[in-house]
């Protein structure tokens, strides 16, 4: 692999995801991969899992590690081109990305969308700009549209805990007070899109995501027919789409798509963190039996890390 940005880097997933397993048995297995090799992470956004669990699989691998916080340690990057510098930004990405690339081995940037500018969004730019003026791998630790790591671990947490050659997963839109981003349910549809499962959508209408990314999925509006008879149910909240980055006006309609033990029947729930307790999902279905999203957060680690060893085995 020669980086990992978006879901087409992965070209064999069922071997991704069975040497990812195996390094969760023995993860210290290629602790010497890594020696001498720093992987730098930036960060323009909040993190806990991603940034501590992508460190880990990086130690793991015997990786040196150095973090930053773009936002408040760094000089604000200037991203267009031509631009005459004299306002807010102080450097430009042409020149930060070569020189930390003469710092690091692998690049790993987490960098949301503005949820304001959907062409600027869908451009991606800053992960984009990185791939473009860096000279080592990069790696997205979830960018405007996309968290590939995240849908990685998703996959292996479901290939370990199903039952059933081919089980139904369900990802279900839920309800958040503030504007999220598209990108986990992105990366999760498309990762559904290559697994061999039987996928549903659910959501309010006028929650419709990107038609490029859904495809041929089936979309079902009625939250209760598509939870029937689930093997794993994936919740996650997003904003608008079309009317992009807008929170529609919250109605009781909206508000019953809260998950309960009621609707999760005997499905596992399934949520990337951080949740909001009461609001995407009750107390009970969060605290109960069939919640696995300590085990997906576990899995963030082995994610990584077979992303890292595969781009550490292809470096010049
Ligand atoms: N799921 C996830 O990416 O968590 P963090 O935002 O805490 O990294």
């Amino acid at each position: 692999m020669k980086k990992y940005t978006g879901l087409d880097d992965i070209t064999d997933l069922q071997e991704l995801i069975a040497q990812a397993r195996e390094l969760k048995n023995n993860p210290y297995a290629y602790e010497q991969l890594g020696k001498r090799k720093r992987l730098v992470m930036l960060f323009f956004n909040s993190s806990l899992r991603t940034r501590l669990s992508t460190e880990k699989a990086a130690s793991n691998l015997g990786m040196d590690v150095t973090v930053m916080n773009f936002n408040s340690d760094a000089w604000k990057l200037e991203f267009e081109d031509g631009t005459v510098m004299d306002a807010d930004t102080s450097e430009h990405i042409k020149e930060a990305a070569q020189v930390i690339s003469q710092y690091a081995d692998i690049i790993a940037v987490r960098a949301f969308p503005t949820l304001t500018d959907k062409a600027k969004d869908e451009s991606e730019y800053v992960i984009s700009s990185f791939v473009k003026y860096a000279s080592v791998p990069i790696v997205n630790m979830e960018s405007a549209t996309a968290h590939p790591l995240q849908a990685l671990a998703d996959a292996i947490t479901i290939t370990e805990l199903a039952k059933k050659k081919k089980p139904k997963v369900v990802l279900s839109w839920a309800p958040h007070p503030k504007a999220l981003p598209h990108a986990v349910a992105n990366s999760f549809i498309g990762m559904m899109q290559k697994m061999d499962v039987d996928f549903t959508i659910t959501h309010p209408k006028g929650y419709e995501l990107d038609k490029a990314v859904v495809k041929d999925s089936v979309v079902e509006y009625d939250q209760d027919a598509a939870l029937k008879d689930a093997d794993f149910v994936y919740v996650k909240n997003w904003s608008n789409y079309e009317n992009y980055g807008k929170v529609l006006a919250t109605t009781d309609s909206h508000t019953s798509w809260t998950i309960t033990d009621e609707k999760l029947g005997e499905a596992r729930f399934m949520h990337c963190l951080p949740v909001r307790r009461n609001v995407i999902v009750t107390d009970s279905v969060l605290d109960g039996k069939n919640s696995v999203v300590i085990e997906q957060a576990n899995n963030r680690t082995y994610s990584a890390q077979v992303i890292l060893k595969s781009i550490l085995e292809n470096l010049n």
